[in-house]
């Protein structure tokens, strides 16, 4: 069990949240949610003991350990990568370390013989011999290979990384696991994959941060939301929690309109007959009544959600794209191969591949900035393409750009306040648009990218991962804006609802050629009939 007590978290002048009594306990998964900036890193940061709260303490039953997805991904460069994962049990760890000592000794004595029966009994009650059968279930879960075990850490890529730190966290089965946005560079299987793992974890305490909504569904049993500088639990899953604080909001709106409105009645009778002598005494007994009335408060949330509409400047005709034999190899490695498709006006294609290297290497052929090997494309003339690629970085490189004017290069319309719309619908207000487009977070740009789309007025949008970065309002809006989209839209993406609920057409890239449907992702991965 974990629990805190009195938790406040102040930085500066500013708190985070203050007065949280939680308790959380095993078989269940609380999933944290928050605006950015709102505090769930640095509340699986005091949990796992890394920061000292501001005041309040917390609570963890005897016997239990934590497990903690690491964020560094370079603390184990000089280890390999099964040990890595071994090494997410300290106490195993260190009782190999030590069994090994005593018996490379060559003097060993009668004491070391009985410490050396203390290790080995406490080595099998830590199910020591199942260790590396068991890092490397885990590994393989995850897509990772045997012929990875012996690479060092520093060896691997980044993606590759963040999937042995994960196995790391989950290894030996910890009583209490706090995985800080552990889907975030994970492919669309892994993710699958983690889900079934969680709901598997009977026995453990689970706190997760995730931005995506799909697996904070499969998961969650429990909502853990920071906002209004508390942390409030909820039972059930995301959607639950989404319906039932917009409604909760809602109906407190409501129930201030209805009141303000009965305010206003009674002010105006106060008014006109408090001086009326026949009348007065109606008008004192309203006066009470009115004293009586107050509104609720609606505290403002941190939650900020954008407006993403995209509009046409004009539709497209019918031939919207046709690819032919196309083939691309690079580097020796296939990325594809007479792949040939057809786009209908209307379309919402989600492009899958099992690298991403290759549904990137197609994008950058169909928006002619690679040549393909052999094989052809043609766009329907009518067409207009907008284009972000999921690596945006090189339209932010002008220092002396702020993003008014960042925006203003790609507007026929130069006039600030036109600008400004747009920057402002992706929350970009005030002094915000006078920020120099040099400093943006990842997130940021992304809502750039968004804004210079959405005035652009094309009527075909490619789309790399567009959500990578976004917080959850954000995903939402995005969500929103390409489901009501009228145009042609061609994606990539890791978030399993954003593809289920805006693809009616599903391309996997397959080493020759491609598999091609025209139904929803669920239909495709027959989960659904
Ligand atoms: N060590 C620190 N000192 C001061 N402010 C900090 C520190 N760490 C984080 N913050 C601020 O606290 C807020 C919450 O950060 P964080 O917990 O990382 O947010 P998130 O909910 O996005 O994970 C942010 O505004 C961040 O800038
Ligand atoms: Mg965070």
């Amino acid at each position: 069990m974990l629990a805190v007590h009195n938790l406040r978290l102040q930085f500066g002048g500013r708190t985070l949240f203050e007065d949280v009594n939680l308790k959380f306990s095993p078989g269940n998964c609380y999933g944290v949610i928050g605006a950015n900036g709102a505090g769930k890193s640095t509340f699986i940061k005091i949990l796992s003991g890394v920061i000292e709260p501001t005041a309040g303490s917390i609570e963890i039953s005897p016997g239990e350990r934590v497990a903690v997805l690491k964020q560094n991904h370079f603390e184990f460069d000089e280890e390999e990568v099964l040990k890595t994962v071994i090494l997410g049990h300290k106490e195993l760890c260190s009782i190999m370390v030590e069994k090994d000592a005593l018996y490379a000794k060559e003097d060993f004595s009668d004491e070391d013989g009985i410490r050396a029966s203390e290790l080995e009994s406490r080595f099998a009650e830590l199910n020591g011999w199942e260790a590396e059968a068991e890092a490397g279930a885990l590994l393989a879960g995850l897509g990772i290979g045997t012929d990875l075990h012996t690479k060092k850490m520093k060896d691997l890529s980044g993606g590759e990384k963040v999937k042995i730190l994960l196995a790391q966290a989950l290894f030996g089965k910890p009583e209490i696991l706090l995985l800080d946005e552990p889907t975030n560079d994970l492919d669309l299987k892994a993710v699958q994959w983690l889900e079934n793992f969680i709901a598997d974890q009977e026995h453990s305490t689970i706190l997760v941060v995730s931005h995506d909504r799909h697996f904070l569904n499969q998961v969650c049993t429990h909502i853990c939301d920071i906002d209004f500088r508390k942390i409030k639990l909820f039972v059930g899953n995301y959607d639950f929690w989404y319906k039932s604080s917009q409604l909760a909001q809602r109906m407190l709106s409501d129930q201030n309109k209805k009141t303000e409105e009965k305010m206003k009645d009674l002010k105006e009778f106060i008014q006109r007959f408090s001086a009326n002598a026949s009348k007065s005494k109606q008008a004192t007994g309203r006066k009470k009544l009115l004293e009586k009335l107050t509104l609720n408060d609606i505290e403002p949330s941190t939650r900020k959600y954008p407006f993403v509409g995209f509009t046409q400047a004009r539709e497209a005709g019918d031939q919207l794209l046709r690819v032919e034999n196309l083939s691309l190899t690079i580097d020796g490695e296939v990325m594809f191969k007479n792949l040939s498709f057809t786009l209908k006006k209307g379309h919402k294609t989600v492009f899958l591949a099992d690298s991403e290297m290759k549904t990137k290497a197609l994008f950058q052929v169909l928006m002619g900035e690679r040549k393909p090997d052999t094989g052809d494309i043609q766009w329907g003339i009518t067409t207009s393409r907008g284009y972000m690629p999921a690596d945006h970085n090189h339209f932010f490189q002008d220092d002396s750009l702020d993003l008014i004017n960042w925006l203003r290069q790609y507007s026929t319309d130069q006039t600030e306040t036109y600008l400004r719309g747009f920057l402002g619908r992706m929350l970009f207000s005030g002094e915000e648009a006078k920020k120099k487009c040099t400093v943006l977070s990842g997130g940021e740009k992304v809502r750039c990218m968004l804004s210079k789309i959405m005035q652009e007025g094309h009527n075909v949008l490619v789309f790399e991962n567009p959500t990578n970065h976004l917080d959850l309002e954000t995903i939402t809006a995005l969500n929103d804006g390409m489901i009501d989209y009228k145009g042609t839209l061609l994606f990539t993406s890791h978030d399993h609802e954003f593809i289920q609920t805006i693809a009616n057409r599903v391309i996997e890239i397959l080493p020759y050629g491609s598999k091609d449907q025209e139904c929803t992702y669920d239909q495709y991965l027959g989960l659904a009939q």
